[in-house]
C-alpha cells in the first residue's frame, strides 16, 4: 500500500508528514524483491534478511463480524503493531465430515469464514500474519476447535497419531493448507509463520510422532514459512521438533524470568511470547476479570526492553457468538462435574474491546528500532441505545415442541446429542436436546431420577409446565438441574395424574476447550451416563427432539400469540424497527434469567442472571433498516421489555 492509498482509505485525520518520510511495513520488508521469509536462525528474527521485532495482536476472524475486520486490523496497525495473529477453527470450517465452509458454505457462521478475504485485508492494512491452524486450538472456543462429529468415533485418541484422529486431521489439512499456501510471505502474501498444534508440550503426555506427522502435512502441502510451536514455559521443548521448528512461549506475567528460561532451553534463537496474556476471559457465574493498566504497561515494557517479540493475546477479544463458547472443568475431572462455562463475550479486557473500542491501554512505540509509517487511529464505531420494546408476543415452549420439532427421533434409551443421526449423520453439535416421554401415568408424589450427571443443565416439564426449580444463585448449581449432582432426583407431582407428557430439556452450555486428553471422552452432551427412572422404574421408548436454534429454523417460527404467562420456558418475540442506518448496540439482559437471543435468526449468544456479562453485543451488520426480529429463549421468567445499552454491562447479582 502506498501513502496516497492509505490516505484515501482512512479518510480521517492523517499525519501526511510522517507518510512522506517513513516506509510502510511492506515497503520496508519487500522492497527490492523477496528472497527469504521469517528466519529464527540467529539470536534475532529477520524477515527477508532485514531485522524484525514481531509486534503482533490477536484478532480471531471467527469472533469478529466480517464487516468489522478492516476496522479492527486498522486499529492494530495504528497501535504500532506490525502483525496480526489468528487461530483457525476446524469445527467451523469442516461442519460435517468432508463438508467445508470457507465462506458462504451454508452454515450459520458462513459470513465469518471468508479466511482468504481476512488474510488479504490484513495485507491491505499493512499487517503481516501469524496463523495458528491447530488442529487443536484451545482458544476458549467450543471443543478447542475440534469438530463435534469426531465424538461419534468409537476409537479416537485426540492429539495423537492414532489413525482415526490423524486421518481426519490429514483430510482437513489437505484442504486447508493449499488454501493458505499462496498467502505465504515468500509467495507475496502476508503469512510469515504457522504455529503447529497448541501448547502441545504442556499436555500430560506429548507424543513426538504426532508432531512429526503434522510437520509432514505442512511440508507436503507446500508450507515453507517458519513453523512455530508454543507452550507455557513449563512445557519445555516436549512438544516441538527443534531442528525444524522455532519454539515460543506463553505467559501473562514475569517476562524476564520466562525469557531467561527460554534462552537457556533454546540458546542462539530469538525470543518471543506468542501469547502474552493481555487480560483474561470470564466464566459465567464468576467475577468479571479486569487487568490493572499499570501491571500491563510494566509487563509490556519488560518484554520490549528484554528485547523480545510479542503477540498480545487478545488484542481484540470479541465474541463467542451462538453456542460457540468453550468451557473448563476445574475439579472432579473424571466425573464431568466441574464445568465452568466461558461467557459469550470474549472481551478479555483486551486493548480493543468486543465492539472495537480502545481501552486505556496504550502500546509502547519507542522500542521498535525499525520505524515504519503508522496510520492514525481510526474513529471509534459509534453505538446507539435503541428504545426499550415492550414484549407482546410469545411462543410457549410446549408449542415449539408440538409444532416446530425439527426432528423427532424414537429411541429406546436416552442417548447423547452427538449420536443422533441428524445433519447428514454428523450428529447434533450444539444447543438443546429434549427427551420426551408421552402418556405417562403419574402416581402421587412420583420421583424422577436421572442416573449419572446431566450434561450440562436440565429443566423438567410436566404437560408443558416447569416443575424443576428456577435459577436464583450459584448455589443452585449444587442442586437438581445442573451437572454437579450424580444421580439427581426431583419430585414431579403431588396428585396422581394420567396421560401426562414429561420433557427433560437438556442444554449444552459449552464444550470443554482444554485440559487433559482423557477428558475429551467426557464432552458428550445431553443424558447419556445412565438411565432415567420414575419411582425406580426405568423409562424406555423416548421421543428425542434436538433444538439447534439454527437460523432457518428460527426464521420459520410463526405461531406467535399474545403473552399468556411469563413463567417457565418460552420464546419471546419483539420487532426492532430501525428507520435509519443500523448502528452497533448492546442488548441489556440484566432483567432476564437464563437463555439465548437470536436476531434476524442469527444466534447472538447466551445470557445469565448471575453475570458477569449482562450486555450482549449486537453489531450493526446483524441489523437492517426496517424490521428486525429479536427472539429470546428464556428458561425461567421473562421481564416485560427488551432493553438496550450503548456499552457493555458487567456485574454480578
Ligand atoms: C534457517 O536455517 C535452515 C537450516 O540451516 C535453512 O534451511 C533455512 O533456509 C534458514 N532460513 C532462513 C530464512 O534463512
Ligand atoms: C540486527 O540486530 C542485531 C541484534 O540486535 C544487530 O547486532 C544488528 O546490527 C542488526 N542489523 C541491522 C542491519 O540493523
Ligand atoms: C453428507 O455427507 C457426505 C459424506 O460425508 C458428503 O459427501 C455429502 O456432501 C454430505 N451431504 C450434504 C448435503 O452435506
Ligand atoms: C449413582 O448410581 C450408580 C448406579 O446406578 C452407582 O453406581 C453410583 O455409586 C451412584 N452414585 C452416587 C453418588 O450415589
Ligand atoms: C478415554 O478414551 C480412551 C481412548 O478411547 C480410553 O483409552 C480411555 O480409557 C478413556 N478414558 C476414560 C476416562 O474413559
Amino acid at each position: 500500500m502506498n501513502c496516497l492509498v492509505a490516505f484515501l482509505s482512512l479518510s480521517i485525520l492523517l499525519a501526511v508528514s510522517s507518510c512522506d518520510t517513513l516506509p510502510t511495513v511492506y515497503e520496508y520488508y519487500t522492497s527490492g524483491g523477496i528472497s527469504s521469509g521469517l528466519s529464527a536462525n540467529q539470536s534475532y528474527f529477520t524477515l527477508n534478511g532485514r531485522n524484525i521485532s514481531i509486534y503482533s495482536g490477536a484478532l480471531h476472524y471467527f469472533r469478529v463480524p466480517r464487516a468489522h475486520w478492516r476496522d479492527g486490523l486498522k486499529k492494530i496497525r495504528a497501535a504500532g503493531l506490525n502483525t496480526v495473529e489468528t487461530y483457525i477453527p476446524w469445527n467451523l470450517h469442516e461442519p460435517q465430515p468432508g463438508v467445508y465452509d470457507f465462506g458462504d458454505g451454508g452454515t450459520d457462521m458462513e459470513d465469518f469464514l471468508h479466511l482468504e478475504e481476512f488474510l488479504q485485508t490484513a495485507q491491505d492494512e499493512d499487517l503481516l500474519v501469524i496463523l495458528r491452524p491447530g488442529p487443536y486450538i484451545c482458544a476458549e472456543f467450543s471443543f478447542g476447535g475440534f469438530p463435534v462429529w469426531l465424538l461419534r468415533e468409537k476409537e479416537i485418541r485426540f492429539r495423537t497419531s492414532q489413525p482415526t484422529y490423524i486421518n481426519a486431521v490429514e483430510r482437513y489439512f489437505n484442504i486447508l493448507l493449499p488454501i493458505l499456501s499462496p498467502y505465504q510471505f515468500t509467495k507475496g502474501g502476508p503469512v510469515i509463520a504457522f504455529q503447529v498444534e497448541n501448547e502441545y508440550g504442556y499436555s500430560p503426555d506429548p507424543e513426538l510422532e504426532y508432531v512429526k506427522e503434522l510437520y509432514e502435512m505442512f511440508v507436503e502441502n507446500g508450507i515453507v514459512e517458519q513453523l512455530v510451536t508454543s507452550d507455557p514455559i513449563m512445557g519445555g521443548l516436549r512438544g516441538t521438533l527443534p531442528d525444524v521448528m522455532y519454539h515460543a512461549i506463553n505467559f501473562g506475567d514475569s517476562p524476564d524470568e520466562n525469557f531467561d528460561q527460554l534462552l537457556e532451553m533454546q540458546p542462539d534463537k530469538p525470543l518471543m511470547a506468542i501469547e502474552f496474556w493481555a487480560g483474561w476471559f470470564d466464566f459465567w457465574g464468576a467475577t468479571h476479570y479486569t487487568e490493572s493498566p499499570e501491571d500491563f504497561r510494566d509487563n509490556v515494557e519488560k518484554i520490549l526492553k528484554y528485547p523480545a517479540s510479542v503477540n498480545f493475546y487478545m488484542f481484540y477479544g470479541a465474541t463467542n457468538f451462538g453456542f460457540l463458547n468453550g468451557a473448563a472443568y476445574d475439579n472432579h475431572l473424571i466425573d464431568n462435574s466441574g464445568l465452568k462455562s466461558v461467557t459469550t463475550s470474549y472481551n478479555f479486557d483486551s486493548p480493543l474491546t468486543e465492539a472495537g473500542d480502545y481501552t486505556q491501554k496504550e502500546l509502547l512505540q519507542q522500542y521498535n528500532p525499525v520505524k515504519t509509517y503508522r496510520p492514525d487511529v481510526p474513529e471509534l464505531v459509534p453505538r446507539v441505545v435503541y428504545p426499550s420494546i415492550k414484549i407482546q408476543n410469545q411462543l410457549l415452549f410446549n408449542d415449539v415442541l408440538e409444532y416446530y420439532s425439527p426432528y423427532s427421533i424414537e429411541s429406546e434409551n436416552v442417548i447423547s446429542m452427538e449420536l443422533l443421526d441428524i445433519n447428514n449423520k454428523s450428529g447434533q453439535a450444539h444447543g438443546y436436546i429434549v427427551y420426551r416421554k408421552e402418556n405417562v401415568e403419574l402416581r402421587a408424589n412420583t420421583v424422577l431420577m436421572i442416573e449419572g450427571h446431566i450434561c450440562d443443565t436440565a429443566m423438567v416439564l410436566v404437560d408443558g409446565v416447569l416443575v424443576s426449580p428456577s435459577l436464583k444463585s450459584t448455589d443452585d448449581f449444587d442442586g437438581f438441574g445442573y451437572w454437579r449432582l450424580e444421580n439427581s432426583s426431583l419430585e414431579l407431582n403431588t396428585e396422581a395424574k394420567n396421560g401426562v407428557t414429561i420433557d427433560i430439556v437438556v442444554e449444552e452450555w459449552g464444550r470443554m476447550n482444554g485440559g487433559q486428553l482423557e477428558q475429551y471422552n467426557h464432552t458428550h452432551k445431553g443424558l447419556w451416563q445412565g438411565d432415567v427412572y420414575l419411582n425406580d422404574e426405568k423409562i424406555v421408548n423416548w421421543k428425542i427432539i434436538p433444538l439447534e436454534f439454527k437460523k432457518d429454523w428460527v426464521n420459520s417460527l410463526e405461531m406467535w400469540s399474545y403473552i399468556s404467562t411469563n413463567d417457565g420456558p418460552s420464546l419471546y418475540y419483539v420487532d426492532l424497527e430501525i428507520s435509519d442506518e443500523p448502528r452497533d448496540t448492546y442488548l441489556d439482559m440484566t432483567n432476564w434469567i437464563k437463555g439465548i437471543v437470536t436476531v434476524n435468526g442469527f444466534n447472538l449468544g447466551r445470557y445469565l442472571k448471575l453475570g458477569p456479562q449482562f450486555g450482549l453485543y449486537l453489531p450493526a451488520e446483524f441489523l437492517k433498516q426496517g424490521h428486525n426480529i429479536i427472539i429470546i429463549f428464556e428458561h425461567f421468567k421473562a421481564p416485560s421489555e427488551v432493553s438496550f445499552s450503548a456499552d457493555p454491562v458487567w456485574g454480578n447479582q
